[in-house]
C-alpha cells in the first residue's frame, strides 16, 4: 500500500466502503494503518500537529534524566525535539531502553505533540512509546570539546553535529538563492567539462591525469572559457560547479576542490559586470538573512553586519585601493596583487562588501581585455568580503579581439593549438562580453561567520588532506 499516496487511498477506501459495507471492518482496520504512516511527521512541521499523537523519526541526539523522567532530545535533519517520557506513561521496557541508548542510536519515537516556549524549537514531545531501530554504543564525538584533526578525520559524523548540520543547511539555501537569481533573470545553466586540454588561471596550479592516447587531461580550475562559448550561443549563461586548484598555500581560505557559480554574458562590459556581482550578493545576503534565521543563531553569528549587504557598494578603482593602504601606514607597491592583509585593511574602511576594478594586467589572468584608457590595466574587478573574509568574486570583460587575444596567449606562454577553439568565438561574431566567478565556499563562510572554510563544503580537499 506504500506506494499509493495517503490521499488516494483514502479516497479509494471510501468508494469501496460504499460499494461493499460488509467489508468494512477490513478497511477500518487500514484506515488506522494509513492514519499511522501520514501522522510519521518531521519535526520542522510540528506546528501543524499540535495536540495530536505522532511518530518522529531520527537520531538519539542528547539525553538527561532524573529518576522518574527520562529526556530524549531526538534530531532528525530538520530540527532538534526534547521528548519526556515519564515513568507512568510508557511501558518499564520502554523507560529503561531510553536509559540505556547511546548518542547517535537511531529511533523512533510516538507522542503527542505540546507547546512549549522554553524547549528549543518551540515544541516538545509528551511521550508513549520508543522503538529503537539501531542501537549505538560509543559515538566517537562527544559534548566535549575535539581538536579538529580528529574532527575532520571524523567528518562522516561530524557533519551530523548541530553547527555543521546549520552551516550545509545555509550552504544549501545559499546555491538556491544564486541559482533562483539567475534563472530569473534569464540565464541559462550550462554545465562545462571537468576534465579539459588546458589552463584557465595559471598553469602553476593544475591537477594533472593521464588520459588514454590523448596525453594528459587537467582538472578544471574554472569552466569560464566554455561558458563564454555558451553566452555566444544563449547570450546569458552561468556555470555551477566542483573547480580545482592545486594551491600549495596552506591557508584557511584556499581548498584544493572548490565550487564556483560563473556567470557569463554577452554584449557586456566592465560596468554590466559589475553591477550584476553587486545585485547576486545583496540578493543572496538578504535571502540568507530572511529565511535562515534558526541556523545563523545556532552559529552565533552577528547578522548585523550582513543587514547592510545593499546596493551600492563602493566601488574603487585598484590605484584607490593602493593610496588606502598607504594612507594606513603599507608599504605596499602599486603593481603588486593583494594579499589577506591588505585585503583586510581595505574592506575595514567600509561598512559592505567592496569592488575593486582595473587591476595591473601583470596580475591577472590572459584572456582579460586591456583597458583603453591605460593599457597597464586589466578590466578586472575583485570584489572583497567585509569583516576580513577576503576575495569572494573575481571576474572582468574578456578580450573580444582576435590578435589582442593571440597576443595575450603568446605573452603568457600557453600553447596556442588548445586554444583554437576559444579564439574561434573571436572569428565568428565576436561581441564585447563580461562576467565573474564567485567561490561558493567564501561565500558560505563570510555568510555563517567561519574561521576556515574546511567547515563550508561537506568533504573538504585540502593540501594535506583527501579523506575521507
Ligand atoms: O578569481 P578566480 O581565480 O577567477 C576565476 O576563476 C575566473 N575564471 C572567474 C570568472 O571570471 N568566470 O576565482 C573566482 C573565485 C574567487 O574569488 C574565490 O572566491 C574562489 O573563486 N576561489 C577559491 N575558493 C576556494 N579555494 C580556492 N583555492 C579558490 N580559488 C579561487
Ligand atoms: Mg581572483
Amino acid at each position: 500500500m506504500r506506494h499509493i499516496t495517503p490521499l488516494r487511498y483514502i479516497n479509494m477506501l471510501g468508494m469501496k466502503i460504499i460499494a461493499n459495507q460488509k467489508k468494512s471492518l477490513y478497511f477500518a482496520l487500514k484506515f488506522s494503518d494509513i492514519a499511522e504512516l501520514m501522522q510519521t511527521v518531521y519535526i520542522n512541521k510540528l506546528k501543524n500537529h499540535v495536540g495530536e499523537e505522532v511518530t518522529l523519526r531520527g537520531w538519539l541526539f542528547n539525553k538527561r534524566s532524573s529518576g522518574k523522567v527520562q529526556f530524549v532530545i531526538l534530531r532528525d535533519g530538520t530540527g532538534y525535539i526534547q521528548c519526556v517520557l515519564f515513568k507512568g506513561n510508557v511501558s518499564d521496557e520502554v523507560f529503561q531502553l531510553a536509559d540505556r541508548l547511546g548518542q547517535e542510536s537511531s529511533i523512533e519515537v510516538r507522542g503527542k505533540v505540546k507547546v512549549e516556549p522554553r524547549a528549543l524549537g518551540g515544541y516538545e514531545l509528551d511521550g508513549t512509546d520508543l522503538k529503537v531501530i539501531h542501537e549505538a554504543t560509543n559515538y566517537p564525538i562527544t559534548p566535549k570539546e575535539h581538536g579538529i584533526e580528529f574532527l575532520l578525520d571524523k567528518r562522516h559524523l561530524w557533519l551530523r553535529s548541530k553547527k555543521q548540520v546549520a552551516i550545509l543547511r545555509i550552504r544549501h539555501r545559499i546555491i538556491k538563492a544564486i541559482r533562483d537569481f539567475f534563472d530569473e533573470r534569464d540565464f541559462i545553466l550550462m554545465d562545462p567539462p571537468i576534465l579539459t586540454p588546458n589552463a584557465v588561471e595559471g598553469t602553476s596550479t593544475l591537477f594533472k591525469t593521464p588520459y588514454f592516447d590523448l596525453g594528459n587531461a587537467f582538472l578544471t580550475q574554472s569552466g569560464q572559457l566554455y561558458a563564454e562559448a555558451g553566452a555566444m550561443a544563449h547570450g546569458k549563461v552561468y556555470t555551477f560547479g566542483p573547480t580545482f586548484r592545486a594551491e600549495k598555500s596552506k591557508t584557511r581560505r584556499h581548498l584544493t576542490e572548490f565550487w564556483m557559480c560563473e556567470p557569463e554574458m554577452a554584449f557586456a562590459d566592465l560596468n554590466d559586470d559589475m553591477d550584476l556581482a553587486e545585485e547576486m550578493l545583496e540578493y543572496v545576503v538578504q535571502t540568507i538573512l530572511k529565511e535562515k534565521h534558526d541556523e545563523l543563531k545556532v552559529l552565533e553569528r552577528d547578522t548585523s553586519k550582513l543587514e547592510n549587504v545593499k546596493k551600492p557598494f563602493p566601488r574603487i578603482s585598484y590605484s584607490e585601493a593602493v593610496d588606502i593602504l598607504k594612507k594606513n601606514g603599507s608599504d605596499f607597491e602599486w603593481g603588486n596583487d593583494f594579499g589577506a592583509p591588505d585585503e583586510t585593511v581595505i574592506v575595514q574602511q567600509f561598512d559592505r562588501p567592496v569592488i575593486i576594478h582595473r587591476y595591473p594586467a601583470a596580475v591577472k589572468a590572459f584572456y582579460m581585455k586591456r583597458d583603453a584608457e591605460n593599457p597597464k590595466l586589466a578590466l578586472a574587478v575583485d570584489v572583497l568580503a567585509p569583516e576580513g573574509y577576503g576575495e569572494i568574486i573575481g571576474g572582468s570583460q574578456r578580450e573580444d579581439n582576435l590578435d589582442e587575444l593571440l597576443k595575450r596567449i603568446e605573452e603568457h606562454n600557453l600553447p596556442k593549438e588548445v586554444f583554437e577553439w576559444y579564439l574561434d568565438l573571436r572569428r565568428y561574431g565576436s561581441v564585447p562580453h563580461a562576467g565573474f566567478g564567485i567561490g561558493l565556499e567564501r561565500t558560505v563562510s563570510w555568510i555563517c561567520g567561519l574561521e576556515h572554510l574546511r567547515e563550508a563544503i561537506p568533504f573538504p580537499r585540502m593540501i594535506y588532506r583527501n579523506t575521507p
